[in-house]
């Protein structure tokens, strides 16, 4: 998208007069203009490694959402200031798993006689919050790269596995990845009581997954998958393991937002791919490849941003950077010591994952 001439220079010269001071991170959905400020970009887990390897720099602006910048905060040392340059920039995932909700849920599995069997993993799009929680039951953090991994870790601590907050994450890794079947899996639904789920049935199950999803990729539906193979003969289709388990099924490869870029870099001129995730990312790789002739296009009809992420704009990005070279401290994302200390054993499980 072209961005205001004006602001790409404020934003440059805010930038320059930081120097070393700033380090900026870019979530692959951010858009064109914010991403072109990005010292580096990446999906959630890169970006996660990336700022605990920035130690000398005193700012972290991190272009991307609420759920990011806590990790970040929480994997950086205490001098260092993670800033997100819209705070209303959240994460309706995140938001579907409360710390109360949760801690229900420990006392339903306590109640059925479980909790001592169950480990539990949660997706990085959680609240530092559900990470403490994580940590202190011996649990680990996953992001869509290493769920598989992060799964086969749980299980040879424990016999099951809370899933928070993305079922579909969740159930995708457990059948596809670990070849386990639909049936050894249930809803935990913490708007009703018990989870809407037996002790009988909490008993049985070997994935108990919480019942959030991604607003955006719960948008792709396997008519689109039917319809892009229909117009697009020959066509490759590629979609983020945050889709519905029957769109995955459908399609032809899964990975990250990370996974989906290598696929293209390899991927033959010539060949013709749909792309089920964030609409950002796929107008700038569509755009990228279009000169090595690989033809790429969206997994929808109809328009697929994140609107949280989206709210990190060029005007954004400007305000927090020229704050920050006039010294005055805006945005910070800062997690209380607590919750820091049990957040960050969670994520340090998933780092050590081999
Ligand atoms: P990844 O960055 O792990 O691919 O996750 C996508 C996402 O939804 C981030 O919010
Ligand atoms: Fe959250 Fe989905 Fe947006 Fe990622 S794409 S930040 S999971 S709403």
């Amino acid at each position: 998208s072209p961005s205001d001439p004006d602001l790409v220079e404020r934003a440059r010269a805010a930038k320059e007069k930081l120097g070393d001071k700033v380090f900026v991170l870019g979530h692959h959905y951010q858009r064109d203009e914010v991403i072109q400020f990005a010292d580096v970009t990446g999906d959630s887990f890169k970006l996660a490694r990336d700022a605990a390897a920035r130690p000398e720099a005193e700012y972290i602006v991190f272009c991307g959402v609420h759920f990011m910048a806590e990790s970040a905060d929480i994997l950086t040392s205490d001098d260092q200031k993670v800033v997100l340059p819209d705070l209303a920039a959240g994460c309706s995932m995140a938001d579907m798993a409360t710390a109360e909700q949760v801690a229900e849920c420990w006392d339903v599995l306590t109640e059925a006689g479980v909790a001592d069997q169950v480990v539990p993993v949660s997706y990085m799009n959680s609240s530092a919050d559900i990470k403490a929680f994580t940590g202190r039951h011996g649990g680990t953090i996953c992001t869509s790269s290493n769920a598989e991994r992060a799964l086969e870790w749980a299980f040879e601590q424990g016999e099951k596995i809370l899933f928070l907050p993305d079922q579909h994450l969740g159930r995708n890794t457990a059948v596809r990845d670990l070849g386990m079947s639909l049936e050894d899996c249930v809803l935990y639904n913490p708007h009703k009581r018990n989870g809407g789920l037996t002790a009988e049935e909490l008993r049985n199950a070997k994935m108990i997954l919480w019942r959030g999803h991604c607003s955006v990729h719960g948008r792709f539906s396997v008519e689109s998958v039917n319809d892009v193979r229909e117009r697009i003969p020959g066509v490759n289709v590629l979609v983020h393991p945050e889709c519905k388990h029957e769109v995955v099924a459908a399609a032809d490869y899964v990975g990250s937002t990370e996974y989906i870029i290598k696929a293209l870099e390899a991927a033959p001129a010539g060949s013709k791919w749909a792309i089920g995730t964030e609409l950002n990312l796929v107008r700038r790789l569509a755009n990228r490849f279009a000169a090595e002739d690989k033809e790429i296009v969206f997994l929808d009809k109809t328009v697929c941003f994140c609107s949280t992420m989206n709210r990190i704009d060029l005007p954004h990005l400007v305000w927090a950077l020229e704050s920050l070279a006039e010294g005055k401290l805006i945005n910070r994302i800062e997690v209380d010591p607590e919750t820091e200390k049990y957040a960050k054993l969670a994520l340090e499980r998933m780092l050590a994952l081999p």
